[in-house]
C-alpha cells in the first residue's frame, strides 16, 4: 500500500522530499535578497523561452500569451514595489514562476518546459551584465571626453615629469592628460571585448545536458540579441568566465583610476600646488579649519581594494567546481553586482570631477624649473656639437653639481659659468635650456611637444567618435 505523500515542501521541487527544508538552511541557500536584482532580465528570458515553445509546438498560441501577460504583470507589480518576495521560493527564478501560476494556473507551470534554473541563470546575469556594460561604456566615454579636451586646452602648459618621482625632464600638462586617457583607451577596449565574448545564449542547454524537447536554440538567442547559442551545454551552464572578465576588466581600471586619483592627491597638497579641485569635490575636516581634503579621489583609490577583492573571489570560486553546474556558482553574484556598483559610481565621480580641475600654471612651471629638468637637453645639445653621449653626461652631470652648489639651475647660469664645463658651449645653449624650448624639441609621434599633443588630442577625440 502507497504512503499517503507528505505535504509538499517547496513547489518546484518537493516531489521526493519527506521533511520541509530546515529553516536556516532555506534562508542561508536562498539567493532571492540579491538576485531579485534581475528580474526583468529573468522575464526577458522567460518570454522568449515561451515564445520559442510555442513556435515549437510545445505551447499552443494561447498558452504563450497567457504566460506573456502573467510575466508582463508581474514585472510591473515588482516595479511598482507591490511584488512579496518570498524566501522560502529561494530565488528570483522560483519566485516569479510561483506568482505566474498563482495568476494563471497550470499553464504558468508549463514555462519551465525544456529548461532549468542552471541554463536560465546563466542567461540571466548574462543578459544582466551586458545591459550594465551598457550603461558602463557611455559613462566611460564621457570621462575620456572631459580628459581629451582639458587635455586640448592644456596642450602649452609646462610641469615637471617625473620617474621615480624625482623631477625628471619637462613635460605639457596636456601630454600627462593623455597619458591617463591611453589607459582608459584600453579599458574601454577590454570592456568591449568581454562583452562581445559573453554575447552568446546558454538557454537551451537545460540542466546540463540538453533537452528531450525540440528546442530551437537559435530562435532564443536571437531574440534575446545575443550573437549565437553557445556550443556545448555542459560549459553553458557552468561557465562564469564572463564575470571573471568584467571584474578582470574592472580591476585594472580601478588600477587606473587609482593611479590617477594618486596623482591628484599629490597635487593637490601644499607641496605640490599643481593643480585645485573645485570645493564641490572635496570635503573639510571636523577639527582643522583650514582643511580642505581631496576625499573623491582618495576614496577611488582606497575602492581599488574591493574590486581587486571581487576579481580573486570570482577566481576562487571557480578554480576547483567540476563540471556542470554546482551550488557553488550562486557566490557569483554579490561580487559581480559590486564591481560594476562601485565601477560605475567611481566613473562617474572621475567623468564629473577631471573636466573641473583647474591647473596651477604658474606653480607647475616653478617646479618645472627646479630640479634641474633640462640636463638631458644640455646633454644632446653637447652631442650636436660632436661630443660621445657619455662624455656630454659627465659634463653636465659636474654643471649640475656646481648648480647645486651655487643654488643655480642650468638657465641662471651664465655662458661663461657653463663654458668652465665644456668649450663647445655656445650662446646658442640658452634655446635649449629653457623649458618652453626642452618640450618643443621633443616633436616626434607620442612626443611631449605641444604641436603633437593637440594632433594627439584630436586623434584621441576621433575614436571617441567613432564608438
Ligand atoms: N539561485 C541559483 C543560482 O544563483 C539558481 C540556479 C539553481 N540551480 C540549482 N540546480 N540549484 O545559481
Amino acid at each position: 500500500m502507497n504512503k499517503p505523500s507528505a505535504p509538499k515542501t517547496n513547489q518546484a521541487w518537493g516531489g521526493r522530499f519527506n521533511e520541509p527544508v530546515d529553516e536556516f538552511v532555506a534562508r542561508f541557500t536562498a539567493s532571492v535578497n540579491f538576485d531579485q536584482r534581475f528580474y526583468r532580465q529573468d522575464i526577458q528570458g522567460s518570454i522568449a523561452h515561451a515564445k520559442m515553445l510555442c513556435d515549437a509546438k510545445v505551447l499552443t498560441a494561447d498558452e504563450r500569451d497567457q504566460i506573456i501577460n502573467g510575466l508582463q504583470e508581474i514585472e510591473t507589480q515588482i516595479e511598482s514595489g507591490e511584488f512579496a518576495w518570498s524566501v522560502p521560493l529561494e530565488d528570483v527564478h522560483m519566485n516569479i514562476e510561483a506568482a505566474l501560476t498563482d495568476k494563471i494556473g497550470i499553464v504558468g507551470k508549463k514555462l519551465h518546459t525544456g529548461r532549468s534554473r542552471n541554463d536560465q541563470v546563466a542567461t540571466d546575469i548574462k543578459l544582466w551584465l551586458r545591459d550594465q556594460i551598457d550603461l558602463i561604456a557611455p559613462i566611460l566615454t564621457r570621462l575620456q571626453r572631459g580628459m581629451i579636451e582639458l587635455a586640448a586646452s592644456e596642450a602649452n602648459t609646462i610641469m615637471p615629469g617625473f620617474t621615480h618621482l624625482q623631477t625628471a625632464q619637462p613635460v605639457t600638462f596636456g601630454h600627462h592628460l593623455l597619458a591617463w586617457n591611453e589607459m582608459l583607451e584600453r579599458d574601454y577596449s577590454r570592456l568591449q571585448d568581454c562583452r562581445q565574448r559573453l554575447n552568446q545564449s546558454p538557454l537551451g542547454a537545460a540542466a546540463l545536458a540538453g533537452t528531450t524537447y525540440p528546442i530551437n536554440r537559435e530562435y532564443t538567442a536571437e531574440a534575446l540579441s545575443f550573437d549565437k547559442p553557445t556550443e556545448n551545454s555542459l560549459d553553458s551552464v557552468s561557465d562564469r568566465d564572463f564575470a571573471i572578465e568584467f571584474c578582470a576588466f574592472s580591476s585594472i581600471l580601478m588600477t587606473h583610476l587609482s593611479r590617477m586619483s594618486e596623482e591628484l592627491v599629490l597635487w593637490t597638497s601644499a607641496q605640490f600646488q599643481f593643480i585645485n579641485l573645485p570645493d564641490r569635490f572635496c570635503t573639510g575636516s571636523s577639527i582643522m579649519p583650514q582643511k580642505k581634503n581631496p576625499d573623491v579621489p582618495e576614496l577611488v583609490r582606497g575602492k581599488t581594494g574591493r574590486v581587486n577583492g571581487h576579481l580573486i573571489a570570482l577566481l576562487t570560486l571557480m578554480k576547483s567546481q567540476p563540471l556542470a553546474y554546482n551550488k557553488d556558482n550562486q557566490e557569483d553574484k554579490e561580487p559581480l553586482f559590486d564591481a560594476v556598483d562601485t565601477v560605475s559610481d567611481c566613473l562617474r565621480a572621475f567623468a564629473d570631477m577631471i573636466p573641473a580641475i583647474e591647473s596651477r600654471k604658474d606653480e607647475m612651471y616653478e617646479a618645472a624649473r627646479r630640479g634641474f629638468s633640462t640636463a638631458t637637453d644640455l646633454a644632446d645639445y653637447l652631442v650636436g656639437k660632436g661630443i660621445a653621449f657619455r662624455d656630454s653626461h659627465e659634463i653636465v652631470g659636474k654643471s649640475v653639481a656646481y648648480g647645486i652648489a651655487e643654488n643655480k639651475d642650468l638657465s641662471e647660469m651664465s655662458l661663461e659659468e657653463l663654458q668652465q664645463f665644456s668649450s663647445e658651449i655656445s650662446a646658442d645653449v640658452f634655446d635649449v635650456l629653457t623649458l618652453e624650448g626642452s618640450v618643443a624639441a621633443r616633436d616626434h609621434l607620442g612626443g611631449t611637444a605641444p604641436a603633437q599633443v593637440s594632433a594627439a588630442a584630436v586623434r584621441a577625440l576621433a575614436k571617441l567618435d567613432a564608438r
